[in-house]
């Protein structure tokens, strides 16, 4: 079976500027391991206070794949990908288990002090509030994601144009989540668009 290092051409440049949003996939199914090995990856994001509040749903399944292409409007690339990660957020989970993402190096009284911050910090919140504070966050691993995607040899599309409601009842999910992107990952078998981005100087400014 090949690994990810083994099939992994790309530095940071090159995935970066060979990505492109690919909407059509060879059959060829994508190894397990190829997948976590990319999610490992992916796993090494940054976050605020380092919360990490993101879930990744991985589906293989032929009949799930449907159903979330019905989810996504019938956009064909769905069930064209050999897997779809549906990249999630669940700060529900997270700030009711602040320890769990505190440093372990740090001495027990400043672990306690940390939590209580952060739980003075989100305890102030709606759940909506949290939702769309985890979603900040989340959307970093998203971006890790499609280059991590790129890098290990395969093409994605980020995708937003879905039913989020219809998803969570599809893989059974809490009503608390909140999505990221679903994410279609496959072998490319067409060419993306080429890009069409804003000028640098459009959008730095050097101070
Ligand atoms: C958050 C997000 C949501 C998107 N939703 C969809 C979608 O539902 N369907 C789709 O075909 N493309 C979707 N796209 C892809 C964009 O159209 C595409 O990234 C953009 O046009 C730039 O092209 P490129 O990805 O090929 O560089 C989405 C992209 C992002 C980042």
């Amino acid at each position: 079976m090949t690994t990810y290092e083994e099939t992994c051409y790309s530095t940071v440049k090159d995935a970066i500027e060979s990505r492109h949003s690919i909407r059509k996939f060879s059959d060829s199914p994508i190894p397990q391991e190829t997948l976590r090995e990319i999610l490992d990856l992916v796993r090494l994001s940054p976050s605020a206070w380092n919360l990490q509040p993101w879930q990744f749903h991985v589906v293989t399944d032929t009949d799930l794949k449907m159903r979330l292409q019905e989810a996504a409007y019938g956009q064909q690339q769905v069930t064209s990908a050999a897997a779809v990660i549906m990249v999630a957020s669940d700060m529900e989970n997270i700030s009711a288990n602040l320890m769990a993402t505190v440093h372990p190096g740090l001495p027990p009284e400043r672990k306690e002090e940390e939590v209580a911050n952060l739980s003075g910090f989100f305890n102030n919140m709606s759940v909506e509030e949290r939702g769309q504070w985890g979603l900040t966050q989340t959307n970093i691993a998203l971006g890790f994601l499609l280059l991590a995607i790129q890098g290990a040899g395969f093409a994605s599309v980020p995708m937003l144009g879905f039913d989020q409601e219809k998803v969570k009842e599809i893989l059974g999910l809490p009503n608390h989540i909140r999505f990221a992107a679903m994410v279609p990952i496959g072998l490319a078998a067409a060419e993306g668009y080429p890009h069409h981005r804003f000028d640098l100087d459009k959008i730095a400014t050097f101070h």
